[in-house]
């Protein structure tokens, strides 16, 4: 596991970026596992600057997004099909036909899953899955439970998860209780991880997931058996791992 441990937002963003864009430029056509949330936007800015400059291209890439809210439509502005669009890649020459976000309007969610697993496993899972991390030690919205869940599947939402997500609804009561996600299984094929977190307010979330047990009321702490594992994170995200005494780089 290689840590990074940047200044701030900015430069967490932009060693973030960097990596992404190597991935792309090693293999074109690779398949990017992508995160909705507000700490990979800087990346994604960072990305599409890089894209309209003419640096990187993205015509070959193919993305699989982590999750989606049940019941939003792709159009509704808090879905991630649409968070990504305005987000990503609107500003990118990707195509939208090789970009995949679970349908949350599927008539049958667990069939959506299905389809969903086996979309990426036909893929050949993501070269470079990228994570964020929850406050309660999610990634993507599999929530602490009593036992990992690998396949795609449909997840009932934490208060703790509403809670955090309401900020970018009217109130906590429009936010969905329900959510399909990549399981475990999909996330620990990718070949490689970034996680990105920024600010004090996951510190505990990041020591409990690398210095922690692993454990599933700690989902990210299965990370730990990831043979290739990336973190990027700002000082007040990463001082616990810090002190404890977990070597970084930056
Ligand atoms: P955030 O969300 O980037 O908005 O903090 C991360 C997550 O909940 O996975």
């Amino acid at each position: 596991m290689r840590i990074y441990q940047e200044a701030d937002y900015e430069a967490m963003s932009l060693r973030a970026a960097r990596i992404m864009a190597a991935e792309v430029v090693r293999k074109p056509d690779c398949v990017l596992g992508l995160a909705t949330g507000s700490t990979p936007v800087g990346a994604y800015r960072q990305l599409s600057q890089w894209n309209q400059e003419g640096h990187l291209s993205f015509r070959e890439v193919r993305t699989v997004n982590l999750d989606e809210y049940k019941g939003l439509e792709p159009t509704h502005d808090q879905s991630y099909r649409y968070f990504m669009q305005v987000n990503f890649f609107d500003h990118l020459d990707i195509l939208r036909e090789n970009t995949h976000v679970p349908n949350g309007m599927a008539a049958d969610a667990d069939a959506e899953c299905k389809r969903y697993d086996e979309l990426i496993r036909s893929l050949g899972y993501a070269d470079l899955q990228l994570l964020g991390i929850g406050h309660n030690g999610h990634i993507g919205f599999n929530e602490p439970g009593s036992a990992f869940v690998a396949p795609t599947h449909v997840v009932d939402l934490t208060e703790r998860t509403i809670e955090a997500n309401s900020r970018f609804f009217a109130s906590a009561d429009d936010v969905p209780r329900q959510a399909m996600t990549m399981g475990i299984g999909c996330i620990m094929a990718a070949r490689r991880i970034l996680m990105v977190v920024s600010g004090e307010d996951k510190a505990q979330a990041i020591y409990d997931a690398f210095c922690g047990p692993i454990d599933p009321k700690c989902p990210a702490s299965i990370l730990q058996l990831h043979p290739d594992v990336v973190l990027v994170g700002d000082k007040a995200a990463l001082h616990k791992l810090v002190e404890a005494g977990v070597s970084v780089c930056g």
